[in-house]
């Protein structure tokens, strides 16, 4: 899954010959799973339809401050515009263009939209190559990339113009993995390997029985989700849930029982950089597992149970730089029993959910928990939805791992 999956796109055309190439640009976001926005300058209208773009994002595109609709003005909301994309493309970015972004004209919606907007601006310059290399050019590449404005070189190449050299606007393949690249190299988890355990283990009791739990694994999908999108690559060691996930930097390793979990999560440990156990692991498997489905000739039966390994207290045991992290699930005397697990298995962290608490647990969308770090440090949030559970907890790891 590419990192604009999700991510709204606001998509900035001005008037040069490389606009007919912003329909593929378009179809490239739409098919990583962006949302796109197009806004365009009038000139942008000469080179490619608003009806183009419009049918391939699926968005009505905006050119002018207002739109007139029978009788009717409508005023198209450029401030909204700016806040709604989490990043605005301005490709082709023309000359003209670039020099009044610089010096903050707002004379057309899409040069107002860019002054309203606050997150990342890229721009893929696409001029003739004398405009390219002129001084006033240059000085607007200057100021707007130290406004913190990301530009995407232009190529060079055989020119509208007929000239051969700089100037050519990227392709669109180019800035999509230009931005994807850019984005990922400024995550924080970028080249950290973190391992997330999930759901419930099976212990087989026979062929056909076994005994579980009822965690749905969604605590740990989301926290695998969270770290893939903090550009970590992720290990996520899961047992039996309905909960999937596809996502390039997110390797999934199904188990079934509380041993195959303990052997995969040793395979992958000492590789890893951080290491967050939200599974429910089994602490008791059947001593032995019958081989044929046991026939009820009884009125009571009784099975054996022993002790599974603990995954957590081994990694503790073991752990060199890796950040480890596990949950505790209490019912009583909370905050004390959370902190002697936390001591007791060498943990840098704890995230303590108590089965007091109202949307806590295991089944459902939303979580109550409290950090508690090594330090000493405890954090009590209030309740969430486990996708906020999960970005807190790893805002929270990626904060202590850097203090
Ligand atoms: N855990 C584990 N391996 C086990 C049992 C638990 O890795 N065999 C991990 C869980 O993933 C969780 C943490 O240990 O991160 C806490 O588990 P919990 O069952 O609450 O605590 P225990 O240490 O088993 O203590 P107790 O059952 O006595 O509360």
């Amino acid at each position: 899954m590419s990192i604009l999956n999700g991510k709204n796109v606001l998509l900035g055309v001005t008037g040069g010959i490389a606009a007919y190439k912003t329909a593929a640009l378009v179809r490239l976001f739409i098919k990583l799973g962006a949302n796109v926005k197009v806004v365009m300058t009038p000139a942008a209208k000469d080179f490619i339809t608003p009806l183009t773009l419009s049918t391939l994002s699926k968005n009505p595109v905006q050119y002018s401050f207002t739109t007139e609709d029978n009788d009717t003005v409508i005023w198209n909301d450029h401030v909204g515009l700016g806040l709604w994309g989490d990043l605005f493309v301005i490709a082709p970015a023309t000359a003209n263009t670039l020099s009044k972004m610089a010096s903050g004209t707002s004379n057309n919606l899409l040069l107002a939209t860019y002054l309203s907007a606050k997150c990342p601006v890229y721009f893929a310059p696409a001029m003739d190559l004398d405009m390219y290399k002129h001084p006033s050019t240059m000085e607007s590449f200057e100021k707007l990339q130290s406004f913190g404005n990301i530009m995407i070189p232009a190529g060079s190449g055989e020119l509208a113009s007929g000239l051969v050299g700089e100037g050519r606007m990227a392709e669109p393949e180019d800035i999509v993995a230009f931005i994807e690249q850019d984005i990922l190299g400024k995550l924080p988890l970028r080249g950290q390997k973190v391992l997330v355990t999930a759901g419930p283990t099976y212990e087989a009791i026979d062929p056909v029985r076994f005994i579980g739990n009822h965690s749905s694994g969604k605590m740990g999908f989301e926290i695998a989700k969270a770290s893939a999108n903090l550009g970590a690559e992720v290990v996520l060691i899961t047992g039996p849930t309905h909960e999937n996930v596809t996502h390039s930097l997110i390797n999934v390793v199904p188990v079934v029982s509380a041993s195959d979990m303990y052997n995969a999560v040793h395979d992958h440990f000492k590789t890893v950089d951080i290491a967050i156990l939200s599974a429910a692991v089994a602490d008791f498997t059947p001593k032995v597992v019958a081989t044929q489905k046991i026939k009820k000739k009884s009125d009571t039966l009784t099975l054996e149970l022993e002790r599974t390994k603990d995954i957590l207290a081994s990694l503790g045991e073991i752990k060199t730089k890796q950040y480890l992290v596990g949950f505790a699930l209490e019912t009583n005397n909370e905050l004390e029993n959370a902190k002697g697990k936390l001591k007791r298995k060498n943990l840098n962290l704890i995230v303590l959910n108590s089965l007091n608490d109202k949307g806590a647990g295991f089944k459902g969308n939303t979580n109550k928990v409290t950090f508690i770090d090594n330090t000493g440090d405890i954090a009590e949030h209030d309740l969430k939805s486990k996708t906020d559970v999960a970005s807190d907890l790893l805002n929270k790891i990626i904060e202590n791992r850097h203090a």
